[in-house]
């Protein structure tokens, strides 16, 4: 059941949406390289550490830093980890439910066969007019808030993560047909080498840390929402090979649905740094010139709406077992005053795409891009550093070690230690310094 919440929780717009449209900005290759090192070097080390707080606290995020802080005889301060979560966790949710919106309005689109036969133009411009009509995208950003909160409330989640176990194989399929369709189309190898080639000039110290960023994102880590998820792991499951399952299936489902879209985008002669519409762009094109594409497309979007769902519910779990633990509150009640708040909060990420497009918040920033910018480079990578640095250097070794109980002996004992005090915590901190570097020296 862990594994089934977790890979929800870990497979989701990120994977689908997110991963290839900033792998296209970034000029792919390199970056897909670096992001794989994140993952391997970083990602998954920290999601061991951060499942085995939770585990070891069995409370909420800010609750269980709070504790195993004292029983590691060190700053009550490290409950920020557990604030910046629940907080991150608001600002991650504002933006991703106006996205899964998006996902949601296309499910409609598919159905009503806008697509049929389309071409990219086609694609690109029913797109813009979406983009441009606050009034949908506020609609759509509504009524995915209101299915989260609902689930959330109800605490229907147990039954949602059955359903995990038949939803992710059928969205494999999926991703299967448009690998095959991208297969035939004439764009495969032009995309495949987009994305596997050796291209370091591309890469610039943004690029590289969007792509620690990413890591941390897709996998749901350092903001706790694993750790709420470790909390309820019971105590005799291996958390290193739960850990490792989690971090190849996201990773593979972010490969396919990359290999898939940029052979649309090239056999349609698209642009791959497109930005966050790529997904939305060239799969309706897929979907529209293939046999049975209307149901085909119809249930590709459903199946990306429900992998946002089950990863929008594990957004707000932070906050919500804090607010459960602390106040005695009903989960109704929490799970509307989350909603609202982040509801509101989406509204500027709805605005950025048209009536605030000019607007900018810090230099060339949207609402969106802040947004995106604050939680996705700055929150997430350093929540993972503070949870690298509790856990290897602050709590007691014998707790890590008997939660963890590694396989494979000595040398994968020394490699994790080598991970989780140094890689990990240099690894963020170098490319934070580099990339701050960059922005006041060029
Ligand atoms: N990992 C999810 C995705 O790829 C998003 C997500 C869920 C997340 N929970 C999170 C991101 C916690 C950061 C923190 O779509």
């Amino acid at each position: 059941m862990f594994v089934l919440a977790a890979v929800g929780s870990a497979v989701g717009l990120g994977n689908i949406w997110r991963f290839p449209y900033i792998t296209g900005e970034n000029g792919g290759g390199a970056f897909v390289v670096v992001y794989l090192v994140c993952i391997a070097a970083v990602g998954i080390p920290v999601m061991m550490a951060e499942v085995l707080l939770g585990r070891q606290g069995r409370q909420s995020p800010i609750n269980t830093m709070r504790s195993l802080a004292r029983r590691s005889k060190a700053s009550q301060g490290w409950s920020l980890i557990g604030w910046m979560g629940a907080l991150g966790g608001f600002l991650i949710l504002s933006y991703y439910s106006v996205v899964a919106g998006w996902a949601l309005y296309y499910v409609y689109l598919m159905a009503g066969g806008t697509f049929v036969g389309a071409d990219g133009a086609a694609a690109g411009a029913a797109f813009d007019a979406f983009l441009a009509n606050p009034g949908l995208l506020v609609g759509f950003h509504t009524l995915f808030m209101a299915i989260t909160i609902f689930i959330v409330g109800a605490g229907v989640v147990s039954g949602l993560e059955r359903a995990i176990r038949w939803f992710m194989p059928l969205l494999f399929v999926l991703l299967g047909v448009l690998l095959l369709y991208g297969a035939t189309s004439g764009g495969f190898a032009e995309g495949f080498s987009f994305m596997f080639s050796w291209n370091w000039e591309q890469l610039t110290a943004e690029g590289v840390l969007e792509a620690l960023g990413h890591a941390f994102f897709t996998l749901s880590v350092g903001m706790g929402a694993i750790m709420a998820y470790g909390s309820y792991m019971p105590s005799n499951t291996s958390i290193p090979s739960a850990v490792l399952m989690i971090g190849v299936l996201d990773t593979v489902v972010a490969i396919a649905a990359g290999l898939a879209i940029f052979a649309i985008v090239f056999a349609n002669g698209l642009e791959p740094g497109e930005g966050p519409g790529l997904l939305f762009v060239t799969v309706p094109i897929a979907f529209g010139n293939m046999a049975l594409g209307v149901l085909f497309g119809t249930l590709f979007f459903v199946l990306v709406t429900f992998a946002a769902v089950t990863s929008a519910i594990s957004i707000v779990e932070p906050a919500m077992a804090f607010a459960v633990e602390r106040f005695n509150a009903k989960r109704w009640h929490v799970a509307f005053l989350l909603g609202i708040v982040c509801w509101i909060l989406g509204l500027g990420t709805v605005f950025s795409f048209n009536a605030w497009a000019d607007l900018h918040i810090v230099g060339e920033m949207t609402f969106f891009d802040f947004f995106d910018f604050v939680t996705q480079k700055v929150m997430l990578p350093l929540g993972g550093l503070l949870i690298a640095v509790f856990t290897a250097w602050v709590l007691p070794k014998k707790i890590v070690q008997a939660q963890l109980k590694l396989p494979g002996g000595r040398p994968v004992e020394v490699l994790w230690e080598v991970l989780i005090r140094v890689v990990a915590p240099l690894g963020v901190l170098a490319v934070f310094g580099y990339t701050l570097y960059h922005f006041f020296f060029g």
